[in-house]
């Protein structure tokens, strides 16, 4: 397998570090793409989830050490979310390690070429992405672009200046994920399907029947689903509205 590699390097530190690995002629895998960006704190995680969606086998996000960011908390971001991915992908059978992050100084060419061949090495071993798995990171890309999380991964700083406990901020952060997750993918098998009684989307997302009537209640709330009929099932269909 020849894996394709987008690898996201942090101006300040990583490119120039990519920089040095070419000039010093360390030799490094052809598979990797960079992506040079003003700070690691700008990747979002839906765009990691575009390069996956992409073509990408693995992604991997290359910044400043701890204490370098230029400013002042960005790799801090990065590393958050990139961790909050790797769970992601880890509970949904996409394999985590298809994600890294690391810190390289514009100094540690040799760094980036060893990481960059060490992460070829182990995408080659975990293979090509499943066909089934793009709908997963569709969903979780439009997830990422919704409003809920993009305000809770956007409230860190405010939540963990104000004295936030860090585990406590992180573990809010994964239960709001998962239950976008589940959200999103009720709506794109919504979608397909056009309309579903709740019996019938519990069975296919693996939920209880009380978690799929709560989803079905939000979104209605929301404004985005509607009741219809008696299903065969005998439980409410729901449809998009929009
Ligand atoms: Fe390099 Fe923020 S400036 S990671």
């Amino acid at each position: 397998m020849f894996p394709k590699i987008i690898t996201f390097c942090c101006n300040w530190c990583a490119y120039p570090g990519a920089d040095l690995a070419g000039i010093s002629r360390f030799l490094y895998p052809v598979n990797t793409r960079v992506i040079r960006v003003m700070c690691t704190g700008r990747v979002d995680p839906a765009l990691v989830l575009e390069a996956f969606i992409s073509g990408a086998d693995g992604v991997m996000v290359m910044g400043c050490h701890p204490d370098e960011c230029h400013y002042r908390h960005g790799n801090i971001e990065a590393e958050r979310r990139m961790k909050l991915l790797q769970y992601l992908f880890e509970r949904y059978g996409l394999d985590a390690e298809r994600l890294r992050i690391e810190w390289i100084a514009a100094s540690e060419g040799r760094k980036f070429a060893e990481v960059t061949a060490e992460f070829v090495e182990r995408v080659s071993e975990i293979g090509a992405l499943q066909a089934d798995a793009m709908e997963i990171l569709g969903v979780m890309r439009d997830m990422f672009y919704g409003e809920r999380l993009r305000l809770a991964l956007g409230a860190a700083n405010r939540a963990l200046s104000g004295g936030a406990d860090v585990a406590k901020y992180e573990a809010a952060l994964k239960r709001i994920a998962v239950e976008e997750f589940n959200k999103y993918r009720l709506l794109k098998m919504l979608k397909r399907e056009k309309e579903l009684s709740t019996k019938a989307a519990a069975e296919r997302l693996g939920l209880s029947l009380r978690e799929t009537f709560d989803y079905f209640i939000e979104l209605k709330r929301e404004g985005v689903v509607d009741e219809g009929e008696m299903g065969e099932d005998r439980y409410i269909l729901y449809r998009l509205v929009r």
